[in-house]
């Protein structure tokens, strides 16, 4: 009963694998309506619990529609709306739902609660976002790169911005797909030493570059993402808007990387902020394969997860 909980916490070749089949389940339904459920319908039978502490769009919907499609059952919860969100232990919550559902996914603050719900689970856990990390986010932007650029292995790969959850997935991804990531952002808002320790440890190359105009120097893909995140407390906005403005993402910098560089963005994206219209509306641009592969990339995720 595998669970989800971090890409450098599976196994590379299930990784590979994954991939390889989020592209083919994506080839296999190309022109067909959304609602039309897939051929094979792995999921029949199943009931998938989809748990949210934080707003989601993209993370609920394209997880709804995936369970669907793989003929599967959805409960979308609000964390808030459960007793969880009341006292109820972590442990239990996950005692219980094990004895209701197959699988249950979810989106919360600290990493902890996400660890301790697997720990007493029954069923497999598919992190959907928490404060350190966004796993399921990187899946889908390493199949948006490879359906662009063929393998991302050996190609450069900038973050520019917060070291943030999101950033902290690709340098968790850095060493099992093989490329080389650059962060470029304020000292104050490194990613943690730990991911870049691990990463490099699993032979990623790992690069801080503090010129956001040299660190793109040769990219394959540029990713932003916002500069302030859920987590992060309001009182941060100001004083993150300023340190973050050299590193926005617009069309100079696109620039100085070149043609051949990709850009990405998990979304939701602040226009003009951390990124400019003119870039994600652009012809670098592939944000919109990028969140549609979030259902793709998920759906290879839960087939993994239930051994289907
Ligand atoms: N990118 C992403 O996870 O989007 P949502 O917050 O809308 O789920
Ligand atoms: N870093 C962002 C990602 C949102 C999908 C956040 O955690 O708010």
């Amino acid at each position: 009963m595998p669970h989800f909980l971090d890409i450098h916490k599976t196994p590379t070749a299930d990784l590979k694998a994954m991939m390889a089949q989020a592209h083919a389940m994506k080839a296999a339904r190309a022109g067909l309506p959304k609602g039309t459920p897939d051929a094979d319908q792995p999921l029949a039978g199943r009931m998938v619990a989809l748990v949210f502490e934080k707003p989601s769009t993209r993370t609920r919907v394209s997880f709804d529609v995936g369970v669907r499609q793989m003929g599967g059952q959805t409960l979308v919860l609000s964390g808030n709306d459960m007793q969880l969100g009341h006292g109820e232990t972590i442990a239990d919550t996950a005692r219980v739902l094990s004895r209701y559902v197959d699988l249950i996914m979810i989106r919360t603050f600290e990493e902890s609660t996400l660890l301790e719900l697997a720990e007493h689970a029954t069923v497999p856990v598919i992190n959907g976002l928490t404060n350190r990390t966004h796993p399921c986010q990187i899946m889908a932007d390493i199949q948006t790169f490879e359906e662009h650029r063929g393998a991302i292995e050996g190609k450069k790969v900038v973050w520019c911005g917060d070291g943030n959850n999101v950033c902290a997935s690709f340098l968790n991804a850095a060493g099992p797909f093989g490329f080389d990531l650059t962060f470029t952002g304020p000292e104050p808002l490194d990613p943690e030493g730990a991911f870049v320790q691990a990463a490099r440890e699993a032979g990623a190359n790992v690069q801080i570059e503090r010129d956001a105009f040299k660190a793109v120097e040769g990219a394959d893909l540029v990713v932003a993402d916002t500069w302030v995140s859920m987590h992060d407390p309001a009182s941060t906005r100001e004083r993150r808007h300023n340190q973050l403005r050299p590193y926005q993402v617009n069309d100079d910098l696109m620039a100085a990387a070149g043609d051949q560089a990709l850009f990405m963005h998990c979304l939701p994206a602040h226009r003009e902020e951390e990124v400019t219209s003119s870039v994600m509306d652009g012809p670098q641009s592939v944000i919109f394969d990028e969140a549609e592969n979030r259902l793709h990339a998920q759906k290879a995720i839960l087939r993994y997860c239930l051994d289907v």
